[in-house]
């Protein structure tokens, strides 16, 4: 065939919060040559709670990787061609399985869930000076709903599977990586229990500085030890592929949360380079290279990689916004406004103007820089007037004055202003939310014509794994990698549609004050 001439292909599991994605890639040039995605469902049993079923996570995963497979041989590229695969993830949604069934105990618990708000509230109430900081020397995490342990906590105080599994030794927990890797490389018949330090580190049971689990912390969340995976770097093999069948034998070699890959997959390598990833939620990451450093503005200290064994561990400063793409989702299922995601631009471009409205999403309560999780979403200054267009423009705004939040509490962190932003993820082929954004945050606004950086960045740490080697992580090298850039077409003192008025009050502390009755 024509296409023999390729050379290495690598390829990632990307498995997010609403879809999972399978993707192969030219180890030369970085050229998506094929790939299969499958929307998750997620369920709400109780007002706040947020659950997905391992198995159908795990099922996503296969059919992506079958169907990827297929059309990678429709296109007559050998499959054998595939010599490694990276994982990349949906970050602390939370999982415990019984290790001798294989069955997973109970539907994982997505990041977003609030159900453990009462539980965070008591610990934060019993620190002294009632500090959500109280755990963050090393974590670099406040206590909140967002993160594993306390979902954990309410797994082994309320699913009684889980506690007797525990007592009998059988219990594993795992993010989904951990998940996924166990079930990928042989399950109860060897499967490797494993997870990658940028997933670990968003635990609250990880020490950020000593890379490794922290007794103190397990002991403060009252946690088993023995239960948790065994931490490893974000580039190695971990295990060989036991199924699907067209992929057995290949090394599983690339392992990080999904918003630590998108950082890789942007070759954000410098300190002070930052990305932005549109998905469910909107998190902006700035790499301050070896050194963690603790944000005085409400910002997580997170690792955002560690590229081999012997390589050093980089962090980074994350500000995370829990609602962005999921407003899409929500006005489509739950109002209905829009028939599919697509549609939401052009109903906002027919307004051009949200017209007063202020639509502040609130659902999973406030992450940064507030960490409010009592916080609730509202819609505001409605008038007679006001449509669904309008809406859906405030929508858009809302995900936008999120990330100008972060990106000034990033910027009074480091001192040093970003002067432009690199972004990705789903929104991003939204081009009027990416004319706003760069409008909302007076700096141009950078996007990858390749926009599957997550999985990129997965597969680089796969491939350049050792032992697998067939990947340069030099930029230079990435040959088809081109971008476009949306210019801000008002300037920083524009006293029209985004005055100074508007960015001195955050639409968001307008939501803290009124939810807490302030
Ligand atoms: O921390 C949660 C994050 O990893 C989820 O990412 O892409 O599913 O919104 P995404």
């Amino acid at each position: 065939s024509n296409r023999i001439m390729l050379g290495p292909l690598v390829a990632a599991i990307d498995q997010g919060t609403s879809s999972t994605r399978f993707l192969v890639f030219n180890a030369k040039t970085a050229e998506l040559l094929s790939h299969h995605q499958v929307e998750i469902k997620q369920s709400f049993p109780k007002e706040g709670w947020v659950e997905e079923d391992p198995k159908e996570i795990l099922q996503s995963v296969y059919e992506c990787m079958d169907r990827t497979c297929e059309k990678l041989t429709q296109l007559n590229i050998d499959i054998s061609n595939i010599k490694a695969i990276g994982v990349t993830n949906q970050r602390e949604t939370t999982l415990v399985w019984d290790k001798e069934t294989g069955e997973p105990l109970y539907n994982a618990i997505v990041w977003l869930d609030l159900r453990t708000q009462s539980t965070v509230e008591r610990l934060i109430s019993k620190t002294p000076g009632r500090n959500k900081n109280h755990l963050k020397h090393k974590t670099g995490l406040p206590i909140s709903t967002y993160f594993s342990a306390v979902k954990l906590r309410w797994l082994l105080d309320n699913v009684d599977e889980v506690a007797e599994a525990v007592v009998t030794h059988r219990a594993m927990f795992g993010t989904v990586d951990s998940w996924l890797i166990w079930c990928l490389t042989g399950g109860k018949s060897g499967g490797v229990h494993c997870t990658d330090v940028t997933n670990a580190s968003r635990t609250m049971l990880f020490n950020i500085h000593t890379l490794d689990w922290d007794p103190e912390l397990c002991k403060y969340f009252d946690i088993p030890m023995e239960i948790l995976p065994k931490v490893r770097s974000s580039s190695e093999i971990y295990g060989l592929m036991v199924s699907p069948g067209s992929l057995t034998g290949i090394p599983i070699s690339g392992c990080l949360g999904d918003q630590s890959a998108a950082l890789v997959g942007q070759m954000c390598f410098q300190d002070g380079q930052a990305k932005n990833t549109y998905g469910t939620g909107c998190f902006l990451l700035r790499n301050t290279g070896a050194k963690p450093v603790m944000s005085d503005h409400g910002l997580l200290t997170t690792v955002a990689y560690k590229l081999g064994r012997d390589k050093p561990a980089c962090y980074a400063l994350e500000g995370s916004v829990a609602i962005a793409g999921a407003v899409v989702r929500w006005l489509k299922d739950n109002l209905g406004i829009i028939q599919t995601s697509t549609e939401l631009e052009k109903l906002a471009a027919s307004v051009g103007t949200s017209y007063g409205c202020y639509f502040v999403p609130a659902f999973s309560g406030l992450y940064a820089p507030y960490w409010e999780p009592s916080a609730r979403g509202i819609i505001c200054g409605l008038t007679q007037f006001t449509n669904r267009s309008h809406l859906a423009f405030a929508a858009l705004e809302a995900v936008c004055f999120q990330t100008r939040e972060i990106l000034d509490a990033m910027n009074q962190d480091s001192g040093i202003p970003l002067t432009q932003l690199q972004v990705d993820g789903g929104m991003t082929s939204n081009r009027l939310l990416m004319q706003l954004q760069a409008d909302i945050l007076c700096i141009p606004v950078v996007k990858p014509s390749m926009p599957e950086t997550t999985a990129l960045g997965a597969a680089m740490a796969a491939g350049a794994a050792e032992g697998v080697s067939v990947w340069s992580l030099r930029p230079e090298d990435l040959s088809e990698v081109t971008s476009e850039k949306f210019e801000p077409q008002i300037n920083p003192e524009g006293t029209r549609r985004f005055s100074k008025r508007r960015s001195s009050m955050p639409l968001t502390t307008v939501a803290v004050s009124l939810n807490m009755g302030e």
